[in-house]
């Protein structure tokens, strides 16, 4: 299959584009496309056969469940009729934004999305791309990340491709995403609600407008999200994750990276700033600075892929704050890096 390559500028958005793109969808087709947190691999929510593309596409298995996209909250009434005011008041400030909601699913939800669960993952997007595509599909759009299966999750049209080029119909490319990291999965069928994944909506700003959530245990969202069992976000080099207190941070990577270096492996380091120079014997990339956890999501995907990109076999990366944005980082880089047994 040849994949058409469609660029959309965000600001002037070609609709002409948007209506080639959502003819694919209609037709039961795969469409990549931009969010503002990563690129998704979107499908026609009330089409089964599409759907089951998506999990062959990215060799995803079938009891990993997929968020729905809409572009219009009267469409999560049909999505759900259990929707408690707290989900309400949780759309109402954070969408269009980086926010799924976890509610009860309706019937006409199909068990292929929800992977067999009684609940559905909404959430309405915040990327004028995304959603005049939703719009002119005339239906919700199922989507995951665009990467193959526990890869890291594609923030340009360039990583989309470099998975599924030659695998699906669309690519729409509108550029780099701004957030990043992928949405906050939060349940709201249980008081208070549950963050499933740390994501762009942060749990400082959750609080703020809900008083009090939860943030799962490891176990425990595995158990409730069950795509969060796999491993994720792994680039093909093998990724250490130094979670070291700043005084010893540096030392420590150090002393791995003249480890691997000394065995004969390309090894790199992905470092802050501010800490980039105390690297001198070895190759770094700056994740941003540690204070600027916005940007420093924005990079962290891209990063990733830049190191495999350059055939690096061993990524030793600098631990970040886990507040704000620094969290969800932190949640992804524990999950992309090695057991530390196996170092
Ligand atoms: O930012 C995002 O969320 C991106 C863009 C494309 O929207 N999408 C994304 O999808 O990251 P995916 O499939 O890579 O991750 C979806 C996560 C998985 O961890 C899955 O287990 C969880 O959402 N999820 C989906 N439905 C769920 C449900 N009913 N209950 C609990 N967790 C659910
Ligand atoms: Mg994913």
């Amino acid at each position: 299959m040849k994949t058409k390559i469609l660029e959309i500028n965000p600001k002037r958005i070609d609709l002409t584009r948007i209506k080639m793109a959502a003819e694919e969808i209609k037709k039961g087709n795969l469409v990549a496309f931009p969010t503002e947190t990563v690129y998704g691999l979107g499908a026609d929510a009330y089409n089964r056969e599409a759907v089951a593309k998506i999990f062959k596409v990215k060799g995803r298995p079938f009891n990993d469940p997929l968020i729905t996209h809409i572009a219009d909250i009267k469409e999560l009434y049909k999505l759900s009729e259990q929707i408690p005011s707290v989900a309400l008041k949780l759309a109402k400030t954070f969408w269009p934004g980086p926010l799924t909601l976890v509610l009860k699913k309706s019937e006409i939800v199909s068990d292929i999305i929800t992977a067999g669960l009684d609940t559905v993952a909404v959430r309405m997007p915040a990327d004028n791309i995304a959603l005049s595509l939703i719009r002119e599909a005339q239906t919700p759009i199922v989507a995951p990340s665009a990467n193959i299966f526990g890869r890291t999750s594609p923030t340009n049209a360039q990583h989309v491709e470099d998975d599924l080029g030659g695998k699906i119909e669309v690519i729409i490319d509108g550029g780099k995403t701004k957030v990043g990291v992928e949405s906050t999965v939060l349940d709201v069928t249980i008081t208070p609600a549950r963050v499933l994944r740390a994501g762009g909506v942060s749990v400082e700003q959750l609080i703020e407008v809900v008083g009090e959530v939860k943030i799962s245990k490891e176990l425990e969202s595995s158990f409730r999200s069950p795509g969060m069992l796999n491993s994720h976000y792994s680039p093909q080099a093998k990724l250490i994750l130094v979670e070291k207190k700043r005084e010893s941070e540096v030392e420590e990577i150090s002393r791995l990276a003249s480890e691997y270096k000394a065995r004969g492996f390309k090894v790199g380091i992905m470092a802050k700033e501010e800490n980039q120079n105390k690297y001198n014997r070895f190759e770094v990339k700056v994740i941003g600075k540690g204070n600027e956890l916005n940007i420093c999501a924005a990079n962290l995907f891209s990063i990733l892929r830049s190191f495999d990109e350059e055939r690096f076999e061993i990524i030793i990366a600098e631990g970040l704050e886990e507040h704000d944005l620094g969290l969800a980082i932190m949640e992804r880089l524990r999950k992309a890096s090695v057991p530390k047994y196996e170092y």
